[in-house]
């Protein structure tokens, strides 16, 4: 006889995550004027047509389908709705209502994500976020995407990682917008965090009721050097403004972030206060945090501690940190979606073991009470990786890049066994 921590209920869903710009193809966007600008690693790398899931999107239903997912999280492409501002695009919007509709004849239920890093290019020139106007134009992008979740039972992400968009886009400028200003990155995440509850009213007038959340990056965070008290300090305030503030303030109503010398702010948020059904965790790997003495103060690193080697974008393979995570979740009160989760694995050999041992800790997190009701495997298929472009791998599926067929990985039945049986199956075993 099993106990229960060692298999998933039926209620139990696993599915896969994707994002539009990362998968759709033919998207006119920031990120596109970014490419062009020669931003990327790569200078000459372009997403231009990805994966083109916008006209494969049916096949790729069944192969998520083949693997077991009964969950598909997809991104809604903002500059495809509103390609200027004010002016909406319905033909974009009955494209996606289609697509949307096919996926749960499908049999899989449709996560929906507003804003996956991506923005038209008038946003920035116009509303952009460190202004207060940024809250009304997403408000008016959101009621548009409200509409195409009728009747669908979605789960809903307004913002996926806005901690990774701040860091990135405000805070060090590697990414669209390309601000490098501490107080405008803090107006931004004041203004997103409004939004978040702006887009919550009109789904709530559309829709009814809503089953909604953002998607968290949330790391976890050693000190560099275990005995040096100023990187112990780093940790102890970097879990708290990186992991937390977003959550906490979609919880409490209070914005409070503190990093000292980097970007601090203390705000009142009360219409953002109780505005998630559930909490979104976007789990990949743990930080090993220096004091630098010069500004940021801060200096990040990826490990291998434990000699599994890093994966091969470089981060460190650290299960034990999505317990630790799942953990600190639990304070939240709220059920717990694992929106995120995978490996670049560029020969698909490391996959099912990487699977086996973080679905190992999501069962760990159920076994203590934390009520994690899903998990999403990023991502279905190969796909273009932001500032990386095309070198990484994430997929369950392998594409060739200039054929776009899709191939299964070991991890495809890997995933399909653990996913139709409910219980972990040591990979290798199959
Ligand atoms: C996350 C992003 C996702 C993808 C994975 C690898 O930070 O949300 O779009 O790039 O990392």
């Amino acid at each position: 006889m099993r106990t229960p921590e060692e298999t998933f209920p039926t209620h139990f869903t696993f599915g896969v995550a994707t994002s539009a710009y990362q998968v759709e193809g033919g998207i006119e966007n920031d990120w596109a004027e970014w490419e062009r600008a020669g931003k990327l690693k790569e200078p000459h790398a372009r997403c231009g047509r990805a994966v083109d899931h916008w006209h494969r999107y049916e096949e790729d239903y069944a192969l998520a389908k083949a693997v077991g997912a009964t969950a598909f999280r997809i991104s809604l492409e903002w500059a495809r709705i509103e390609p200027e501002q004010g002016r909406f695009d319905e033909a974009a919007l009955e494209a996606y209502r289609e697509r949307l509709l096919k996926m749960k004849a499908h049999g899989l239920r449709p996560v929906v994500t507003l804003h996956h890093f991506t923005h038209p290019s008038w946003f920035h020139r116009e509303t952009p976020w460190h202004l207060p106007q940024s809250v009304p134009t997403f408000r008016r992008y959101a009621r548009r995407c409200a509409a195409l979740l009728e009747g669908l039972d979605a789960l809903v992400i307004s913002f996926n990682e806005p901690m990774v968009l701040l860091l990135g886009g405000y805070l060090q400028g590697a990414i669209p917008p390309g601000i490098a200003d501490g107080a405008l990155t803090m107006r931004a995440l004041e203004n997103m965090v409004r939004a978040h509850a702006a887009a919550r009213q009109e789904l709530l007038e559309r829709l009814g009721r809503v089953e909604l959340g953002i998607s968290q990056n949330m790391l976890a965070f050693a000190p560099d050097r275990w005995w040096h008290p100023l990187d112990r300090a780093l940790v102890r305030l970097a879990s708290p403004a990186y992991n937390h503030a977003f959550h906490e303030a979609l919880a409490t109503g209070h914005l409070r972030v503190n990093m000292p010398g980097v970007a601090s702010t203390r705000v009142a948020i009360p219409e953002a206060r109780d505005s998630v059904e559930f909490i979104g965790v976007n789990y990949y790997s743990r930080a090993h945090l220096r004091f630098v003495p010069r500004p940021p103060f801060i200096e990040f690193k990826y490990r291998d501690t434990r000699g599994r080697g890093l994966t091969d974008i470089g981060w460190e393979d650290w299960p034990e940190g999505f317990l630790q995570t799942l953990r600190d979740v639990k304070r939240y009160g709220r059920p717990v979606w694992i929106t995120e989760n995978g490996i670049d694995d560029r020969t698909g050999s490391r996959r099912p073991h990487y699977l086996h041992s973080h679905l190992a800790q999501v069962l760990a997190a159920r076994a203590e009470g934390v009520d994690v009701q899903g998990y999403l495997y990023w991502s279905l298929l190969d796909n273009f990786e932001w500032l990386e472009g095309w070198g990484p791998r994430f997929g369950l599926y392998h594409v060739d890049f200039d054929t776009l067929e899709r191939r299964a990985t070991p991890a495809c039945d890997y995933f399909r066994a653990v996913a139709t049986q409910r219980r972990l199956v040591a990979p290798g075993t199959l």
